[in-house]
Protein backbone atom coordinates (compact mmCIF):
# COMPACT_ATOMS: atom_id res chain seq x y z
CA UNK A 1 0.00 0.00 0.00
CA UNK A 2 1.39 3.93 -0.84
CA UNK A 3 2.55 5.26 2.43
CA UNK A 4 0.57 8.17 2.94
CA UNK A 5 2.27 10.00 5.29
CA UNK A 6 1.31 11.05 9.04
CA UNK A 7 2.01 14.37 10.91
CA UNK A 8 5.53 14.67 12.65
CA UNK A 9 4.16 15.51 16.17
CA UNK A 10 1.75 15.83 18.73
CA UNK A 11 2.23 19.63 18.60
CA UNK A 12 2.41 19.55 14.58
CA UNK A 13 -1.53 17.79 14.64
CA UNK A 14 -2.59 20.58 16.59
CA UNK A 15 -0.97 23.17 14.96
CA UNK A 16 -2.10 22.10 11.10
CA UNK A 17 -5.49 21.24 11.81
CA UNK A 18 -6.06 24.50 14.16
CA UNK A 19 -4.34 25.89 11.31
CA UNK A 20 -7.13 24.40 8.82
CA UNK A 21 -9.99 25.99 11.56
CA UNK A 22 -8.32 29.70 12.47
CA UNK A 23 -8.57 31.79 8.79
CA UNK A 24 -10.68 34.33 7.61
CA UNK A 25 -13.50 32.47 9.08
CA UNK A 26 -12.09 33.85 12.53
CA UNK A 27 -10.69 37.23 11.61
CA UNK A 28 -13.00 38.06 8.58
CA UNK A 29 -16.08 36.54 8.56
CA UNK A 30 -16.78 36.11 12.42
CA UNK A 31 -16.55 39.99 13.23
CA UNK A 32 -19.03 40.91 10.27
CA UNK A 33 -21.23 38.39 11.40
CA UNK A 34 -21.38 39.39 15.11
CA UNK A 35 -22.22 42.65 13.32
CA UNK A 36 -24.96 41.93 11.49
CA UNK A 37 -26.64 40.03 13.48
CA UNK A 38 -27.00 42.18 16.69
CA UNK A 39 -23.05 41.44 18.66
CA UNK A 40 -23.32 39.52 21.93
CA UNK A 41 -26.51 37.44 21.98
CA UNK A 42 -25.22 35.72 18.76
CA UNK A 43 -21.58 35.18 20.16
CA UNK A 44 -23.00 33.29 22.94
CA UNK A 45 -25.23 31.43 20.29
CA UNK A 46 -22.28 30.60 18.78
CA UNK A 47 -20.34 29.80 21.63
CA UNK A 48 -23.24 27.19 22.22
CA UNK A 49 -23.04 25.88 18.98
CA UNK A 50 -19.14 24.92 19.01
CA UNK A 51 -19.80 23.39 22.54
CA UNK A 52 -22.85 21.51 22.06
CA UNK A 53 -22.62 20.76 17.94
CA UNK A 54 -19.15 21.16 16.82
CA UNK A 55 -16.79 19.51 19.61
CA UNK A 56 -19.10 16.11 19.04
CA UNK A 57 -19.20 17.04 15.82
CA UNK A 58 -15.02 17.14 15.37
CA UNK A 59 -14.59 14.03 17.03
CA UNK A 60 -17.05 11.83 14.86
CA UNK A 61 -15.21 13.08 11.75
CA UNK A 62 -11.73 12.42 13.24
CA UNK A 63 -13.22 9.04 14.31
CA UNK A 64 -13.89 8.17 10.21
CA UNK A 65 -10.74 9.71 8.87
CA UNK A 66 -8.28 8.31 11.41
CA UNK A 67 -9.92 4.73 11.04
CA UNK A 68 -10.52 4.67 7.44
CA UNK A 69 -6.73 6.18 6.75
CA UNK A 70 -7.91 7.27 3.10
CA UNK A 71 -9.78 10.28 1.42
CA UNK A 72 -13.00 11.90 2.28
CA UNK A 73 -15.32 9.43 -0.14
CA UNK A 74 -13.45 6.47 1.03
CA UNK A 75 -13.00 7.17 4.30
CA UNK A 76 -17.03 7.55 4.91
CA UNK A 77 -18.12 4.60 2.45
CA UNK A 78 -15.31 2.13 4.68
CA UNK A 79 -16.99 3.10 8.35
CA UNK A 80 -20.75 2.34 7.75
CA UNK A 81 -22.14 1.32 4.35
CA UNK A 82 -21.03 2.31 1.17
CA UNK A 83 -23.39 4.47 -0.09
CA UNK A 84 -21.89 6.78 2.98
CA UNK A 85 -19.32 7.91 0.21
CA UNK A 86 -22.02 10.46 -0.14
CA UNK A 87 -20.98 12.13 2.39
CA UNK A 88 -17.86 12.16 1.75
CA UNK A 89 -18.66 13.59 -2.03
CA UNK A 90 -20.50 16.52 -0.51
CA UNK A 91 -18.03 17.71 1.57
CA UNK A 92 -15.34 17.88 -1.15
CA UNK A 93 -18.15 19.44 -3.18
CA UNK A 94 -18.36 21.97 -0.17
CA UNK A 95 -14.58 22.90 0.19
CA UNK A 96 -14.11 23.24 -3.28
CA UNK A 97 -16.95 25.78 -3.56
CA UNK A 98 -15.62 27.62 -0.14
CA UNK A 99 -11.86 27.62 -1.80
CA UNK A 100 -13.33 29.35 -4.43
CA UNK A 101 -14.89 32.86 -2.82
CA UNK A 102 -12.87 32.28 -0.11
CA UNK A 103 -9.64 33.06 -2.38
CA UNK A 104 -11.41 36.25 -3.38
CA UNK A 105 -11.03 37.51 0.61
CA UNK A 106 -7.68 36.58 0.76
CA UNK A 107 -6.62 37.66 -2.36
CA UNK A 108 -7.80 41.15 -0.78
CA UNK A 109 -5.68 40.23 2.02
CA UNK A 110 -2.95 39.96 -0.51
CA UNK A 111 -3.68 43.36 -2.20
CA UNK A 112 -3.43 45.07 1.01
CA UNK A 113 -0.36 43.28 2.51
CA UNK A 114 1.04 44.53 -0.50
CA UNK A 115 -0.07 48.34 0.11
CA UNK A 116 0.67 48.58 3.89
CA UNK A 117 4.29 48.01 2.60
CA UNK A 118 4.10 50.73 -0.34
CA UNK A 119 2.50 52.95 2.51
CA UNK A 120 -1.04 53.16 0.24
CA UNK A 121 -3.28 52.61 3.25
CA UNK A 122 -2.44 55.80 5.23
CA UNK A 123 -5.72 58.26 5.00
CA UNK A 124 -8.52 59.54 7.51
CA UNK A 125 -11.77 57.18 7.27
CA UNK A 126 -13.32 58.08 4.24
CA UNK A 127 -10.12 57.72 2.18
CA UNK A 128 -9.80 53.91 3.38
CA UNK A 129 -14.01 53.16 2.76
CA UNK A 130 -12.96 54.95 -1.20
CA UNK A 131 -9.80 52.71 -1.59
CA UNK A 132 -11.56 49.53 -0.49
CA UNK A 133 -14.53 50.74 -3.05
CA UNK A 134 -12.10 51.33 -5.94
CA UNK A 135 -9.91 48.37 -5.46
CA UNK A 136 -12.84 45.70 -5.32
CA UNK A 137 -14.56 47.35 -7.86
CA UNK A 138 -11.72 47.21 -9.77
CA UNK A 139 -12.39 43.68 -12.98
CA UNK A 140 -8.60 42.99 -12.89
CA UNK A 141 -6.97 43.35 -9.90
CA UNK A 142 -9.14 41.24 -6.90
CA UNK A 143 -8.95 38.32 -9.46
CA UNK A 144 -5.40 38.39 -9.86
CA UNK A 145 -4.91 38.51 -6.28
CA UNK A 146 -7.42 35.77 -5.66
CA UNK A 147 -6.32 33.29 -8.65
CA UNK A 148 -2.97 34.00 -7.24
CA UNK A 149 -3.54 32.89 -3.90
CA UNK A 150 -5.28 29.47 -5.33
CA UNK A 151 -1.81 28.97 -7.36
CA UNK A 152 0.13 29.42 -4.03
CA UNK A 153 -1.94 26.76 -2.09
CA UNK A 154 -1.91 24.82 -5.77
CA UNK A 155 2.03 24.31 -4.75
CA UNK A 156 1.65 23.64 -1.42
CA UNK A 157 -0.53 20.99 -1.45
CA UNK A 158 1.35 19.51 -4.63
CA UNK A 159 4.48 19.18 -2.75
CA UNK A 160 2.64 16.63 0.10
CA UNK A 161 1.19 16.80 3.72
CA UNK A 162 4.36 16.99 5.58
CA UNK A 163 6.64 19.24 3.56
CA UNK A 164 4.56 22.21 2.99
CA UNK A 165 1.94 22.59 5.87
CA UNK A 166 3.94 21.59 9.17
CA UNK A 167 7.04 23.75 8.94
CA UNK A 168 5.40 26.85 8.55
CA UNK A 169 2.46 26.32 11.40
CA UNK A 170 4.79 25.77 14.18
CA UNK A 171 6.48 29.47 14.13
CA UNK A 172 3.40 31.31 12.49
CA UNK A 173 0.63 30.84 14.36
CA UNK A 174 1.79 31.72 18.14
CA UNK A 175 2.76 34.59 16.54
CA UNK A 176 -0.39 35.89 15.01
CA UNK A 177 -2.07 35.26 18.48
CA UNK A 178 0.10 37.37 20.20
CA UNK A 179 0.01 40.23 16.96
CA UNK A 180 -3.84 39.87 17.70
CA UNK A 181 -3.48 40.59 21.26
CA UNK A 182 -1.39 43.85 20.83
CA UNK A 183 -3.69 45.01 18.25
CA UNK A 184 -6.68 44.43 20.72
CA UNK A 185 -5.23 46.23 23.25
CA UNK A 186 -4.34 49.03 20.64
CA UNK A 187 -7.70 48.83 19.43
CA UNK A 188 -9.67 49.10 22.86
CA UNK A 189 -7.27 51.98 23.87
CA UNK A 190 -8.77 54.07 21.13
CA UNK A 191 -11.18 57.35 22.59
CA UNK A 192 -14.72 56.27 22.80
CA UNK A 193 -14.04 51.98 22.77
CA UNK A 194 -15.91 51.59 24.69
CA UNK A 195 -19.39 51.40 22.73
CA UNK A 196 -17.44 48.80 20.77
CA UNK A 197 -16.87 46.76 23.89
CA UNK A 198 -20.04 47.14 24.75
CA UNK A 199 -22.13 45.78 22.12
CA UNK A 200 -19.58 42.94 22.24
CA UNK A 201 -20.31 41.91 26.00
CA UNK A 202 -23.61 42.89 26.60
CA UNK A 203 -26.59 40.39 24.75
CA UNK A 204 -29.71 42.41 23.58
CA UNK A 205 -31.71 39.07 22.70
CA UNK A 206 -34.38 41.28 21.32
CA UNK A 207 -32.26 40.86 17.82
CA UNK A 208 -32.50 37.46 17.90
CA UNK A 209 -34.74 36.03 15.43
CA UNK A 210 -34.75 32.65 13.47
CA UNK A 211 -32.01 33.29 11.23
CA UNK A 212 -29.34 34.57 13.84
CA UNK A 213 -29.43 30.73 14.48
CA UNK A 214 -28.47 29.37 11.30
CA UNK A 215 -26.09 32.06 11.21
CA UNK A 216 -24.32 31.62 14.20
CA UNK A 217 -24.76 27.46 13.26
CA UNK A 218 -23.10 28.07 10.50
CA UNK A 219 -20.41 30.75 11.24
CA UNK A 220 -19.28 27.99 14.47
CA UNK A 221 -19.00 24.73 11.31
CA UNK A 222 -17.21 27.37 8.85
CA UNK A 223 -14.86 28.49 11.57
CA UNK A 224 -14.61 24.75 12.65
CA UNK A 225 -13.95 23.67 9.05
CA UNK A 226 -16.82 21.22 10.01
CA UNK A 227 -18.83 19.39 8.04
CA UNK A 228 -16.76 19.57 4.71
CA UNK A 229 -15.07 16.21 5.42
CA UNK A 230 -11.90 18.20 5.93
CA UNK A 231 -11.13 17.50 9.56
CA UNK A 232 -12.04 13.69 8.33
CA UNK A 233 -9.21 14.01 5.55
CA UNK A 234 -6.84 15.67 8.13
CA UNK A 235 -7.48 12.69 10.75
CA UNK A 236 -6.45 10.25 8.14
CA UNK A 237 -2.99 11.51 8.61
CA UNK A 238 -3.58 11.50 12.36
CA UNK A 239 -1.41 8.78 14.26
CA UNK A 240 -3.05 6.21 16.40
CA UNK A 241 -2.08 7.68 19.41
CA UNK A 242 -3.44 10.80 19.05
CA UNK A 243 -6.39 11.95 21.71
CA UNK A 244 -9.11 12.70 19.28
CA UNK A 245 -10.97 13.95 22.00
CA UNK A 246 -8.62 16.59 23.51
CA UNK A 247 -7.36 17.57 19.91
CA UNK A 248 -10.72 18.40 18.80
CA UNK A 249 -11.69 20.56 22.15
CA UNK A 250 -8.35 22.19 22.14
CA UNK A 251 -8.71 22.81 18.22
CA UNK A 252 -12.36 24.44 19.07
CA UNK A 253 -11.36 26.55 22.18
CA UNK A 254 -8.38 27.90 20.47
CA UNK A 255 -10.75 28.50 17.21
CA UNK A 256 -13.48 30.17 19.39
CA UNK A 257 -10.93 32.37 21.62
CA UNK A 258 -9.60 33.87 18.38
CA UNK A 259 -12.73 34.84 16.62
CA UNK A 260 -13.77 36.73 20.20
CA UNK A 261 -10.01 38.07 19.90
CA UNK A 262 -10.71 39.19 16.40
CA UNK A 263 -14.28 40.57 17.67
CA UNK A 264 -12.05 42.65 20.23
CA UNK A 265 -10.01 44.24 18.17
CA UNK A 266 -12.38 45.69 15.36
CA UNK A 267 -15.42 46.63 17.25
CA UNK A 268 -13.90 49.39 19.72
CA UNK A 269 -12.22 50.52 16.37
CA UNK A 270 -14.96 50.59 14.45
CA UNK A 271 -16.82 52.38 17.09
CA UNK A 272 -14.20 54.99 17.33
CA UNK A 273 -14.01 55.48 14.25
CA UNK A 274 -17.27 55.71 12.87
CA UNK A 275 -17.60 52.59 11.10
CA UNK A 276 -20.92 50.92 11.48
CA UNK A 277 -20.81 47.36 12.64
CA UNK A 278 -22.66 45.95 10.16
CA UNK A 279 -20.80 47.07 7.08
CA UNK A 280 -20.45 43.28 6.06
CA UNK A 281 -17.64 41.87 4.53
CA UNK A 282 -15.94 45.15 3.94
CA UNK A 283 -15.78 45.85 7.95
CA UNK A 284 -11.86 44.40 8.42
CA UNK A 285 -10.92 46.17 5.11
CA UNK A 286 -12.38 49.32 6.17
CA UNK A 287 -11.92 49.28 10.35
CA UNK A 288 -8.30 48.22 10.72
CA UNK A 289 -6.42 50.39 8.82
CA UNK A 290 -7.04 53.10 11.13
CA UNK A 291 -6.34 51.05 14.01
CA UNK A 292 -2.95 51.35 12.65
CA UNK A 293 -3.07 54.90 11.64
CA UNK A 294 -4.55 56.13 15.04
CA UNK A 295 -3.64 53.81 18.14
CA UNK A 296 0.09 54.74 17.16
CA UNK A 297 -0.07 58.37 16.42
CA UNK A 298 2.65 59.42 18.05
CA UNK A 299 4.56 56.47 16.18
CA UNK A 300 3.95 55.95 12.68
CA UNK A 301 6.63 53.62 12.21
CA UNK A 302 5.19 51.29 14.80
CA UNK A 303 1.92 51.51 13.12
CA UNK A 304 3.40 50.53 9.64
CA UNK A 305 5.43 47.83 10.62
CA UNK A 306 2.08 46.27 13.00
CA UNK A 307 -0.08 47.00 9.97
CA UNK A 308 2.84 44.85 7.47
CA UNK A 309 2.78 42.02 10.46
CA UNK A 310 -0.71 41.69 10.51
CA UNK A 311 -1.42 41.56 7.02
CA UNK A 312 1.19 38.97 6.39
CA UNK A 313 0.08 36.54 9.38
CA UNK A 314 -3.57 37.08 7.92
CA UNK A 315 -2.85 36.18 4.12
CA UNK A 316 -0.76 33.34 6.14
CA UNK A 317 -3.70 32.12 8.44
CA UNK A 318 -6.13 32.05 5.41
CA UNK A 319 -3.39 29.83 3.60
CA UNK A 320 -3.34 27.11 6.05
CA UNK A 321 -6.80 26.93 6.21
CA UNK A 322 -7.54 27.21 1.90
CA UNK A 323 -4.49 24.09 1.62
CA UNK A 324 -7.23 22.24 3.73
CA UNK A 325 -9.76 23.30 1.24
CA UNK A 326 -7.50 22.08 -1.13
CA UNK A 327 -5.84 18.94 0.59
CA UNK A 328 -9.25 16.90 0.34
CA UNK A 329 -10.06 17.23 -3.38
CA UNK A 330 -6.57 16.76 -4.10
CA UNK A 331 -6.48 13.43 -2.01
CA UNK A 332 -9.63 12.27 -3.52
CA UNK A 333 -8.40 12.53 -7.09
CA UNK A 334 -5.20 11.47 -6.64
CA UNK A 335 -6.36 7.89 -4.63
CA UNK A 336 -9.36 7.31 -6.66
CA UNK A 337 -8.29 8.09 -10.27
CA UNK A 338 -5.15 7.47 -9.54
CA UNK A 339 -3.56 10.34 -10.93
CA UNK A 340 -0.18 11.85 -9.94
CA UNK A 341 -0.77 14.30 -6.78
CA UNK A 342 0.09 17.55 -8.79
CA UNK A 343 -2.51 16.45 -11.85
CA UNK A 344 -5.28 15.94 -8.65
CA UNK A 345 -4.27 19.32 -7.97
CA UNK A 346 -4.32 20.91 -10.90
CA UNK A 347 -7.84 19.84 -11.62
CA UNK A 348 -9.09 21.11 -8.11
CA UNK A 349 -6.79 24.88 -8.73
CA UNK A 350 -8.71 24.84 -12.14
CA UNK A 351 -12.09 24.85 -11.13
CA UNK A 352 -11.68 27.04 -7.73
CA UNK A 353 -9.93 28.95 -10.19
CA UNK A 354 -12.44 29.99 -11.92
CA UNK A 355 -14.82 30.27 -9.30
CA UNK A 356 -12.62 32.61 -7.44
CA UNK A 357 -12.85 34.68 -10.72
CA UNK A 358 -16.67 34.84 -11.11
CA UNK A 359 -17.29 35.46 -7.55
CA UNK A 360 -14.74 38.38 -7.60
CA UNK A 361 -16.34 40.26 -10.34
CA UNK A 362 -19.86 39.38 -8.66
CA UNK A 363 -18.77 41.68 -5.82
CA UNK A 364 -17.05 44.32 -7.89
CA UNK A 365 -17.11 44.86 -11.48
CA UNK A 366 -20.22 43.03 -12.65
CA UNK A 367 -22.49 42.90 -9.69
CA UNK A 368 -25.51 41.61 -12.21
CA UNK A 369 -24.04 38.28 -11.87
CA UNK A 370 -26.73 37.59 -9.43
CA UNK A 371 -28.47 34.14 -7.59
CA UNK A 372 -31.71 34.38 -5.48
CA UNK A 373 -30.68 38.55 -5.13
CA UNK A 374 -27.44 38.19 -3.96
CA UNK A 375 -24.17 38.31 -5.60
CA UNK A 376 -22.75 35.20 -6.18
CA UNK A 377 -20.22 35.46 -3.66
CA UNK A 378 -22.49 36.16 -1.06
CA UNK A 379 -24.44 33.07 -2.77
CA UNK A 380 -21.70 30.88 -2.67
CA UNK A 381 -21.06 31.40 1.20
CA UNK A 382 -24.67 31.19 2.13
CA UNK A 383 -25.24 28.03 0.33
CA UNK A 384 -22.10 26.42 2.31
CA UNK A 385 -22.14 28.11 5.78
CA UNK A 386 -26.03 27.53 6.20
CA UNK A 387 -27.07 24.59 3.95
CA UNK A 388 -23.48 22.65 3.02
CA UNK A 389 -21.33 22.37 6.04
CA UNK A 390 -24.76 21.53 8.48
CA UNK A 391 -26.09 18.70 6.33
CA UNK A 392 -22.29 17.52 6.11
CA UNK A 393 -21.90 17.28 9.71
CA UNK A 394 -25.81 15.67 10.07
CA UNK A 395 -25.25 12.80 8.18
CA UNK A 396 -22.17 12.07 9.94
CA UNK A 397 -23.61 12.25 13.02
CA UNK A 398 -26.34 9.88 12.40
CA UNK A 399 -24.05 7.94 10.56
CA UNK A 400 -21.47 7.62 13.61
CA UNK A 401 -24.32 7.57 16.06
CA UNK A 402 -26.79 5.14 14.35
CA UNK A 403 -24.88 2.96 11.41
CA UNK A 404 -21.11 2.31 12.47
CA UNK A 405 -20.46 -0.47 14.73
CA UNK A 406 -20.14 0.88 18.84
CA UNK A 407 -16.93 -0.67 18.80
CA UNK A 408 -15.27 0.85 16.47
CA UNK A 409 -16.26 3.90 17.59
CA UNK A 410 -15.01 3.18 20.87
CA UNK A 411 -11.43 2.26 19.62
CA UNK A 412 -11.00 5.02 18.16
CA UNK A 413 -12.53 7.32 20.75
CA UNK A 414 -9.81 5.57 23.51
CA UNK A 415 -7.17 4.73 20.88
CA UNK A 416 -7.78 0.93 21.31
CA UNK A 417 -8.78 0.95 24.94
CA UNK A 418 -5.58 3.13 25.95
CA UNK A 419 -7.85 5.79 27.33
CA UNK A 420 -10.46 6.10 29.59
CA UNK A 421 -14.05 6.36 27.63
CA UNK A 422 -14.92 8.56 30.13
CA UNK A 423 -17.42 10.78 28.07
CA UNK A 424 -17.88 8.81 25.42
CA UNK A 425 -21.55 7.78 26.50
CA UNK A 426 -22.50 11.54 26.61
CA UNK A 427 -20.49 11.66 23.12
CA UNK A 428 -22.51 8.61 21.50
CA UNK A 429 -25.80 10.31 22.92
CA UNK A 430 -24.94 13.22 21.24
CA UNK A 431 -24.76 12.54 18.14
CA UNK A 432 -27.64 10.18 17.89
CA UNK A 433 -29.98 12.38 19.29
CA UNK A 434 -28.71 16.25 20.38
CA UNK A 435 -26.62 16.83 17.39
CA UNK A 436 -29.08 15.81 14.58
CA UNK A 437 -32.18 17.24 16.01
CA UNK A 438 -30.58 20.60 16.72
CA UNK A 439 -29.51 21.06 13.15
CA UNK A 440 -33.08 19.82 12.17
CA UNK A 441 -34.56 22.26 14.31
CA UNK A 442 -32.62 25.12 13.28
CA UNK A 443 -33.00 24.20 9.64
CA UNK A 444 -37.06 23.61 9.93
CA UNK A 445 -37.41 26.67 12.44
CA UNK A 446 -35.33 29.23 9.71
CA UNK A 447 -37.83 27.62 6.80
CA UNK A 448 -40.93 28.40 8.86
CA UNK A 449 -41.56 24.43 9.19
CA UNK A 450 -42.31 24.79 12.73
N1 LIG B 1 -12.19 27.18 9.08
C1 LIG B 1 -11.63 28.00 8.08
C2 LIG B 1 -11.60 29.45 8.59
O1 LIG B 1 -12.11 29.74 9.63
C3 LIG B 1 -12.38 27.91 6.78
C4 LIG B 1 -12.57 26.51 6.30
C5 LIG B 1 -13.84 26.06 6.04
C6 LIG B 1 -11.48 25.66 6.11
C7 LIG B 1 -14.04 24.76 5.60
C8 LIG B 1 -11.68 24.36 5.65
C9 LIG B 1 -12.96 23.92 5.39
O2 LIG B 1 -11.10 30.30 7.97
Amino acid sequence: MENRGTFGSKLAIILTTAGSAVGLGNIWRFPFMTGQNGGAAFILIYLGCVLILGIPGMISEFVVGRYSQSNAARAYGNVGFKRAKYIGYLGILTSTIILGFYAVVAGWCLQYLYASITGKLIGDTSYIIEYFKNFSSDPIRPCLWGVGFVLITHYVVAKGVNDGIERASKLLMPLLLILLVIIVIASCLLPGASKGIEFLLKPDFSKVSSNVFLEALGQAFFSLSLGTACLCTYASYFKKDTNLVKSATQIALLDSMIAILAGLMIFPAAFSVGVQPDSGPSLIFITLPNVFRQAFVGMPIIGFVIAILFYALLVFAALTSTISMHEIGTAFFHEELHLPRNKAAWILTTVCGLITIFCSLSVGAYSQIQVFGMSLMDFCDSLTAQIMLPTGAFFTSILIGWFVERKLVLNEFTNNGSLKATFFSAYLFSVKFIVPLCILLIFLHQFHII
